[in-house]
């Protein structure tokens, strides 16, 4: 086609452009397809620009002309985290409307527990057992999250947690391998939907792949060492699930594993996750972790980082800039093929046409922002998050004819830090705050407020005397204390896992009146909360709760509600036991009480004895402060009568496995029935307990109901280190509701 005038070429060109999308769309009936189409079309530059994403980082319009630039000229295929709605559509408009091929933009966010309706922390959510309820959190996330130009969530991250030194522990899903799984495919169903070009789906992310929660002594970013049976048996299990749920990306993590940083290991990439599961997604960096393989020490510079990274199968780097700035150079110089580049391209743009963006690169504004609905399901979430581990004297649940009742602790009304870490778009206006539902609930007047410490760290006592005084005057106290949402999250870990400031030395003070008295930890981490159990009645753990955490607590408190949370991690008792988890390996001197020998019963001169030689600590014994699966309710339910269908199975039968439940107590109330099986011998050490099933169950005060389980071998299945087995032997089963169950069956496996 001659051209005569400038204006004439643009108006070609964009009937070029407009053909070429009629064209990409008409005639290619799938994303693969309009993938390799399009992909035709591009020029190197642009694919690799596809394999770039950068933050813009100046919070104002317009765009700053470097990175207008770059968008206009194809040179970014994805932005992160921008400031506004409206600066995102700005970007996303220079995309379509002013690059050479209008290749819509990847507009990802930090969308890990809510949009403006901010969930529990996600070890809260965890806490639930509950996958429907976590499904419908992050459907709503991704509806009110694509309302404002975002498609693209960096969640679930789905990093086994047994270390709660690790302040990341609050965005994972605890120890287990099983209900982390769970999550996940809850998680990733409800950003995704049936169909990511759904208007109200985004794209989600199985992260950080993989092993980041391994990081030695819980120190964020700290080197992994992780066997392959337990890398395999443990940690990549979350991520094998992501992928059959046909999650869209995958971020590759910032921790070394085993010598070879995650985001440059071929093993795990390629070999893993993209030979061996046929994960057809995309991989993206974490944060600059393509820039730190040099700093780890496994590149030499930024051309040989950029290098490893695209040979480990990484396929867009998060912010480094590193592929935008070398992987033209590598072609050139022949270390890199056009096939890396491309294939690379192609999962990029695969998932570009699957979200639709194509034909909706901008804003849906078909989701309002925290509706009632949404207000009601994260209410119901801190409900069935928030774990009752104590409750003496039956202070709980307490009556709405209380006459006063003291609110004290500096996260009794502090909207902003109640939310948790991650915390994008959240606006602590519309956080209820325990003192707000209190109030509302009770009537201020019968309310004696008194924050005692101005935040969690405050180190005085300049408002003791003010928060005494309201307890005095009070028939009840509740306090809410636990950490500023900066204290859990990334990079922030801790050493020592107790209440900051002075809040230790207020609850003292406090225990000494004597009154009834609830505690509310309002945190992302396990603390060591053992000294507390003798200084107040009542302990709720009730996690970062979220924008509706006065309201779910109202509720709890006074009974409108039964508590439900169950421990998606275990306790300690003091930081000196960590790591301590469930799903432990027996040992060849397994603890008992029998066998502990407790420091001060030795006698003062002692010899080497052979009592007490098994797996405890003198001074703390073997046992954690509450245990996984752990979790009180104002009433008892009470385990009977497991049956199994069988007591031989072979491997292609199914076993089911039924048991009564009773509850016994005066409340309606809901526990969560687990199922734990053990392997008794195998061709390697099998865990004492590994949870296989869980389920939610109501019952009316004195009703009795039969739950059923169904389990096939697949799920006795385990890697040895070679390969994936089922490996016939004896079994025992166990029906309850925590990881201490007792109701016990067993059962053989046949060949
Ligand atoms: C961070 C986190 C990662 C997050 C990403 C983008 O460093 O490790 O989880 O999604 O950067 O904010």
């Amino acid at each position: 086609m001659k051209l005569r005038s400038p204006f004439a070429f643009v108006i070609g060109l964009i009937l070029l452009i407009s053909c070429q999308h009629n064209k990409i769309n008409k005639t290619m009936n799938n994303a693969n397809n309009k993938a390799d189409s399009l992909i035709n079309l591009m020029t190197l530059e642009e694919k690799i620009g596809q394999m770039n994403q950068l933050m813009n980082f100046v919070d104002t319009l317009p765009i700053e002309s470097k990175f207008y630039n770059l968008i206009k000229e194809g040179k970014i295929g994805s932005v992160l985290n921008s400031f506004s709605p409206e600066m995102t559509r700005e970007m996303q408009r220079i995309a379509v409307e002013e690059s050479r091929l209008g290749i819509p933009l990847l507009v990802g966010r930090d969308v890990i527990h809510g949009y403006r309706t901010i969930f529990p922390v996600n070890i809260g959510l965890a806490a639930t057992f509950n996958p429907d309820l976590v499904k419908e959190c992050a459907k709503i996330a991704a509806a009110e999250a694509r309302s404002e130009g975002i498609n693209w969530t960096f969640a679930p991250m789905m990093d086994i947690s047994r270390d709660p030194r690790w302040g990341r522990m609050a965005e994972s899903s605890g120890e287990d391998p099983y209900l982390t799984e769970q999550m996940a495919m809850a998680n990733i169903k409800g950003f995704q939907g049936e169909n990511l070009s759904n208007k109200n789906s985004i794209a989600a992310t199985a992260k950080h792949y993989v092993g980041y929660g391994a990081a030695i002594g819980g120190r964020d970013y700290n080197t992994t060492l992780i066997p392959e049976t337990e890398l395999r048996n443990v940690y990549l299990r979350p991520f094998k699930v992501a992928v059959e749920a046909n999650v869209a990306t995958v971020m590759s993590g910032f921790n070394e594993l085993n010598g070879v940083p995650t985001s440059g290991n071929e093993y795990t990439i390629k070999e893993i996750l993209k030979e061996e599961w046929n994960f057809n997604g995309f991989v993206v960096s974490d944060w600059a972790s393509i820039k730190n393989l040099a700093i780890h020490g496994y590149a030499k510079d930024s051309l040989d980082a950029t290098y490893k990274a695209l040979r480990a199968g990484v396929d867009m780097d998060m912010c480094s800039s590193h592929y935008i700035e070398n992987l033209k150079s590598l072609i050139n110089n022949g270390t890199i093929t056009q096939n890396q580049i491309d294939d690379a391209v192609k999962r990029i743009l695969k998932i570009k046409f699957e979200l639709g963006l194509f034909e909706n690169p901008y804003a849906t504004k078909e989701s309002t922002l925290l509706t009632e609905y949404s207000k009601d399901i994260a209410t119901k979430a801190v409900i069935q998050s928030t774990v009752l581990l104590q409750n003496k004297n039956k202070v709980l649940p307490l009556s709405k004819d209380i006459k006063k009742v003291a609110v004290i602790g500096p996260l009794a009304d502090a909207p902003y830090e109640q939310m948790g870490t991650w915390v994008f778009d959240g606006k602590e206006e519309n956080t209820i705050t325990p003192l707000k539902a209190i109030e509302e609930f009770l009537g201020a007047e019968k309310v004696n407020y008194a924050p005692g410490l101005k935040i969690s760290r405050t180190q005085n006592k300049n408002g003791f005397s003010e928060a005494i005084k309201a307890a005095k005057n009070s028939d009840v106290v509740l306090l809410f204390m636990g950490d500023e949402s900066i204290l859990t999250g990334e990079a922030h870990c801790r050493a020592k896992l107790t209440l900051p400031g002075y809040q230790n030395e207020l609850i003292e003070e406090i225990s000494k009146l004597g009154k009834p008295t609830v505690l509310v930890i309002m945190t992302g981490v396990i603390l060591m909360v053992e000294p507390y159990l003798n200084q107040v009645d009542a302990l709720f753990y009730g996690w970062h709760p979220g924008t509706m955490g006065g309201s779910g607590y109202v509720d709890l408190l006074f009974g409108i509600e039964p508590p439900s949370g169950k421990l998606p991690m275990t306790f300690p008792r003091t930081e000196g036991q960590i790591p301590i988890y469930y799903n432990h390996n027996n040992t060849g001197h397994p603890a008992s009480d029998e066998s502990w020998i407790r420091m001060y019963d030795i006698p003062e001169k002692a010899w080497q004895t052979s009592l007490g030689n098994t797996n405890h600590y003198l001074d703390y014994g073997f046992e954690p402060l509450f245990e996984f699966g752990f979790g009180l309710s104002y009433t008892k339910f009470n385990y009977s009568e497991i049956k199994l269908s069988k007591d031989i199975l072979s491997m292609n039968d199914s076993l089911i496995v039924t048991a009564k439940i009773k509850n016994t107590g005066d409340f309606v109330a809901e526990d969560v029935a687990q199922l734990y099986v053990r392997d008794l011998v195998g061709s390697i050490v099998r865990p004492v307990k590994e949870l296989k099933r869980f389920q939610r169950i109501k019952l009316n005060p004195g009703e009795e109901k039969i739950i059923e389980f169904v389990l096939f071998p697949k799920d006795l299945e385990f890697h040895n280190g070679k390969e994936w087995v089922i490996e016939p032997g004896d079994f025992h089963i166990w029906i309850g509701n925590s990881s201490k169950a007792s109701l016990m069956s067993k059962f053989e496996l046949i060949q």
